[in-house]
């Protein structure tokens, strides 16, 4: 019997996941059930960029796993004949720290996985930074990429279809409602919003603003280290600017207060930006959670079915960034379950 798993979210997580099954699993069928798509994620109102970000007590070995499986296929992505369209670009960035004592000399192990990835002295950060007595007392620069997923959303749902992939548009109250289907597995990418379905309320959004505007003179990124820092990054069509990490705050207007700021220091960093024209306004809730959660887990309805989930939610700031790697993990534990109980969603769903 051919197995058959559902997706829940069609995010650059969602996505990944269902597109990385496919490929990996010959004759598995995949339905993506989802309230929203893209040009409507999260993942699409962000600039893309490969870099661990916000992602609190995640285990430092997760973290360099995931997204050095993630960098790997960015590159295949970007070495391939398919680059022009699916959104990929190499920058260069600077990341800028006011550390009294200048960049932490233990960089964390991720930081192995670029092509380059240099400590910079204050010396050097002084020359880059346009704020006359700078606060700056160093910082790292490396060779990184966007993958923008208002492009590589379209491309990925594309690959999805050609795979035999259905889609569903549908909000799901609760996983109940999928058990004694014909459902294998279900696997949980619902981002944020995994708060509400099951009532997990360590997921708590990280609201993000962001301003893009028209600066094609910028090709490198910059970012403050600082948690609530200002960052740069350019992308095809806009280069966009950040940002702000309010925790708890579910407000997906943008807000002129916190426009202001962004822009305010922005052009602390790069004052060309001034006059730059602003193409769009736009706020987005990162899924905050204590650690990314990638688990196998089990319900019950209330007829005693059964169902198989794997979570993969609370990616926090580096969705796409980890997109890749956690989806290589859900499949292997997709693997192991459809390995050790080919049919127990068509036994269950005669009852
Ligand atoms: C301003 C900003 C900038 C960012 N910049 C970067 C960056 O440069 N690099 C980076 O790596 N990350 C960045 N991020 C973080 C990244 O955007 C997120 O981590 C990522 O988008 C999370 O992806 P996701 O697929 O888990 O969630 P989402 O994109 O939120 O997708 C969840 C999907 O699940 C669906 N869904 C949820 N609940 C249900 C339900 N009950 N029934 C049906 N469907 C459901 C939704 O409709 C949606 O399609 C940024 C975030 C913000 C806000
Ligand atoms: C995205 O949201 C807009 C506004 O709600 C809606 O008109 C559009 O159909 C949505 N797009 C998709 C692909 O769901
Ligand atoms: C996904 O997981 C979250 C957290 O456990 C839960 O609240 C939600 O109901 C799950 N969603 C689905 C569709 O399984």
């Amino acid at each position: 019997m051919t197995p058959h798993v559902a997706v829940i979210g069609a995010g650059i997580v969602g996505l990944s996941t269902a597109v990385l099954a496919q490929e990996t699993i010959p004759g598995l069928h995949v339905t993506l059930i989802s309230e929203h798509f893209s040009p409507n994620t999260t993942g699409d109102g962000s600039a893309g960029l490969w870099m661990p970000y916000c992602l609190k007590d995640t285990p430092q070995s997760d973290i360099a796993r995931w997204s050095s499986k993630t960098y790997q296929h960015i590159l295949k992505l970007w070495k391939s004949a398919e680059a022009g369209d699916v959104g990929v670009s190499l920058i260069p960035c600077y990341k800028l720290t006011d550390n009294p004592g200048g960049p932490n000399k233990e960089q964390p192990e991720w930081t192995k996985i670029p092509v380059a990835y240099q400590l910079i002295n204050g010396h050097q950060a002084q020359k880059l930074s346009s704020v006359s007595d700078s606060e700056f007392t160093g910082g790292v620069h490396c060779i990184s990429f966007t993958l923008e997923p208002s492009r590589f959303l379209p491309y990925l749902m594309m690959k999805f279809k050609l795979n035999g992939g259905k889609v569903l548009q549908h909000k799901v109250e609760s996983l109940q409602e999928l058990c004694g289907q014909q459902y294998d597995a279900v696997i949980n990418c619902s981002g944020v919003q995994a708060h509400s379905l099951v009532g997990d309320n360590s997921v708590q959004p990280v609201r993000g603003q962001v301003l893009r505007v028209k600066a094609p003179w910028v090709f490198h990124a910059v970012l403050e280290e600082r948690d609530d820092g200002n960052y740069i990054i350019p992308n095809e069509e806009c280069v966009v600017l950040g940002g702000t990490q309010q925790e708890g705050n579910w407000n997906t207007k943008p807000d002129p207060a916190d426009s202001m700021s962004i822009h305010k220091g922005c052009c602390r960093l790069i004052p060309g930006l001034k006059d730059a024209t602003v193409m769009k306004e736009w706020a987005g809730l990162r899924p905050g959670r204590p650690q990314v959660r990638l688990e196998r887990d089990h319900i019950r309805d209330k007829y005693g079915n059964t169902l198989e989930v794997i979570h993969n939610y609370g990616h926090g700031g580096s969705g796409v960034t980890l997109s890749w790697g956690c989806a290589h993990d859900v499949v292997d534990i997709l693997k192991d379950i459809l390995g050790s109980q080919p049919s127990a969603a068509k036994t269950s769903s005669k009852l």
